[in-house]
């Protein structure tokens, strides 16, 4: 078989293995792929290792998207936005192609597995990091009226949308100051969720209707999905749609095939009760 691998720190609760099986055993292809624990500092040469010995493709997780984007031999144009690679793949030539599906996986799970509008509507995004920097360009192709990026750290904020200013209409803001303001989404990209924790949000931003999406995701709903319960929104959803809707993205990538997600989502959906 093909040798494919998720690597991250930690990786050990990595759901990926299992989705990527999952889509295998579907489409008939025949692949191996497995988690590998790879701290920051073993990336460079584990990277090396796994592609000398025939490896065909790697996911990339925390901490390591930075690293594999510097990594790569070259980069989609989604990638390079982003600044980060979640997928990199061997191609025929011997290079490794770096690309980046969590924009896309977010963007597939919000429009065409929750038909959630994305044209002219009004976003924000929580945080300013390299999550933030990985969704924002295939959002961006969908002409949302508006994106606002709010952090605590004001200046990280705005040079992300100084960086993209070229895409769309997008500003920046700090907490305090979102007050009096209505979204049609709100999209958490804080590392807020994965210690429990919620960013400093002023009641009343969610517009009649609106939705909130986590990109994190945990057995149990995140502090920022009962955030949106209690702000009433229409549909107030965590990451594991994404997680499916990226690995597919990446599967695409590697074998050419697409595989079905509602199915996956839907499995792991009643395994995590
Ligand atoms: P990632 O790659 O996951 O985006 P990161 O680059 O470390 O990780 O960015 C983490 C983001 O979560 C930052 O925007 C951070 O805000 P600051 O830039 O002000 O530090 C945000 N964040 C983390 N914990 C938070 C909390 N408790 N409340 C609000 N924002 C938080």
């Amino acid at each position: 078989p093909d040798n494919y691998a998720v690597f991250g720190h930690p990786i050990s609760h990595s759901k990926s293995p299992r989705i990527h099986r999952l889509f295998a055993e579907q489409t008939a292809q025949n692949l191996s792929y497995v988690a590998e624990d790879v701290p920051a500092d073993k990336f460079k040469a584990s990277a090396e290792h796994f592609f000398q010995n025939g490896g065909k493709g790697l996911n990339c997780t925390v901490p390591l998207k930075e690293l594999a984007w510097q990594y790569a031999d070259c980069l989609t144009e989604r990638a390079r936005l982003g600044k980060a690679v979640n997928t990199l793949a061997k191609q025929s030539d011997g290079l490794i192609l770096g690309d980046n599906t969590d924009g896309i996986g977010l963007v597939n799970d919000l429009t065409v597995n929750h038909h959630i509008e994305l044209h002219a509507s009004r976003i924000l995004i929580l945080g300013a990091g390299g999550a933030t920097r990985g969704i924002l360009a295939p959002i961006l192709e969908h002409r949302p009226s508006q994106i606002t990026i709010a952090n605590r750290t004001l200046d990280k904020a705005e040079t992300i949308v100084h960086e993209f200013a070229d895409l769309g209409t997008l500003s920046s803001s700090d907490y305090p100051s979102l007050g009096h303001q209505l979204f049609d989404l709100i999209i958490n990209a804080t590392s807020a969720s994965l210690s429990g924790q919620l960013p400093p949000l002023p009641p009343g931003l969610l517009a009649p209707n609106g939705c909130c999406y986590d990109l994190a995701y945990g057995n149990q709903p995140t502090a920022f999905v009962h955030w949106g319960i209690a702000q009433q929104a229409r549909k107030s959803l965590d990451g594991l749609g994404m997680l499916v809707e990226q690995a597919a993205e990446a599967f695409y990538l590697w074998r050419g095939v697409r595989p079905e997600t509602q199915e996956v989502i839907a499995l792991l959906n009643e395994e995590r009760g």
